[in-house]
């Protein structure tokens, strides 16, 4: 501290870029060219996803969409279908929007100040000061969950971080801690350090660089802050997803809405009704009839808002004479036995890979 009252800033951050230097990530795969797609591109893979996960996916995405003119090109099933298993499918969507806006507003060159890159889809005002920061080392502060956390302990800031007054305060005070030079070292140690470190659970206070000047380490208060949202419990609610399975083993996909869960990926037919007679409407609407059903083990599958119970049904078709024409654009069939090249949500491999133990009759 530099007087009684005011936190040394400066302290601060020299023990958080030493303690980087030693212990913080370096070489990620996105740092190795100051390229801001290539970082923007890694920061909203990281906005909800662990840098372990991420790595692959980064990799093969880049592979296929190296540079933002090959993404604003590329058809969106596309795009999806490299973003299968991810999660959270409206990142995608907005990654290739915000790719098409960037070559019609910007020439193509990715923007440079916080307001134009923050005007793109999908990025708020921590990921712009991120990709900034990482890119040309402007200095921006960031705001991201890593970094709420650092700052309620340190500062004991009492208020949920969702209310808009402490954000207010968050951000007033991650800005303070921002240095003026190494901005883009410092932005990846403030991230690390709370990944690493300062955890939600059994955070290492013994091992933190700056829990001497802790207010919420002083006060044995720790696992208080951030304070926390009364949360209210996730509902629960319950579908079931046919695997409509013609003689020779084939399965009926069936392409999702844009717009809700899972917008634009393939699925499997899903009966939100649980009334509705499977027999019946698999008659009515794919013109199939259907041998008989079997109820295979539900999953569940946890989305931010709920959770859901997807009860499988296997339905086996007759060697079929004559099918309803399928659009191909929202239906196709699909033979198990060979691994998916489009984009399946996760919940459904796990659905299609049920099958493997179940013969064809
Ligand atoms: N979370 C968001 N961005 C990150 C980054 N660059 N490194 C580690 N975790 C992150």
């Amino acid at each position: 501290m530099t007087d009684n009252t005011l936190p040394d800033f400066q302290d601060f951050t020299t023990r958080v870029l030493d303690w980087h230097d030693r212990h913080g990530r370096r070489n990620l795969p996105w740092h190795a060219q100051k390229d801001p797609y290539r970082i923007w591109v890694s920061e909203i893979m990281l906005q909800q996803t662990r840098v372990e996960t991420v790595i692959p996916f980064y990799q093969d995405f880049i592979c296929r969409f190296p540079n933002i003119d090959s993404l604003a090109e590329a058809d969106l099933d596309e795009v999806m279908t490299h973003w299968a298993g991810l999660g959270y499918y409206s990142r995608a969507r907005n990654l290739h929007q915000a790719a098409r806006r960037i070559c019609e507003e910007h020439g193509g060159h990715f923007p440079q100040t916080l307001d134009e890159v923050m005007s793109l889809p999908g990025i708020g005002r921590s990921t712009a000061g991120a990709i900034l920061a990482f890119s040309r080392n402007d200095r921006h502060p960031i705001l991201d969950a890593n970094v709420k956390r650092i700052l309620s302990r340190y500062h004991a800031v009492d208020g949920p971080p969702e209310k808009q007054d402490t954000q207010k305060r968050l951000w007033i005070l991650a800005d303070q801690h921002t240095p003026e030079v190494r901005i883009a070292e410092y932005t990846q140690a403030i991230m690390d350090l709370g990944a690493l470190t300062c955890r939600v659970r059994n955070p290492l206070c013994k091992e933190c660089p700056v829990a001497s000047g802790c207010l919420a380490y002083a006060q044995d208060q720790v696992a208080v802050f951030p304070v926390r949202k009364q949360k209210k419990p996730r509902p629960l609610k319950s579908c079931r997803m046919l695997l409509l399975r013609r003689s020779d083993g084939f399965i009926l996909l069936c392409k999702r809405p844009v717009k809700g869960i899972w917008g634009g990926l393939w699925s499997l037919p899903q009966l939100d009704d649980p009334e509705l007679d499977i027999i019946q409407y698999c008659k009515e609407i794919f013109g199939i009839e259907i041998l008989s059903t079997h109820d295979l083990t539900p999953i569940r599958h946890g989305f931010s808002h709920y959770e859901l119970e997807i009860a499988p049904i296997l339905c086996d078709m007759p060697p079929q004479k004559a099918l309803r024409l399928f659009d191909d654009h929202e239906y196709l069939w699909h033979d198990p036995k060979y691994p998916i090249a489009m984009g399946l949500p996760a919940a459904v491999k796990r659905i299609i890979a049920l099958l493997d133990p179940v013969a064809v009759p």
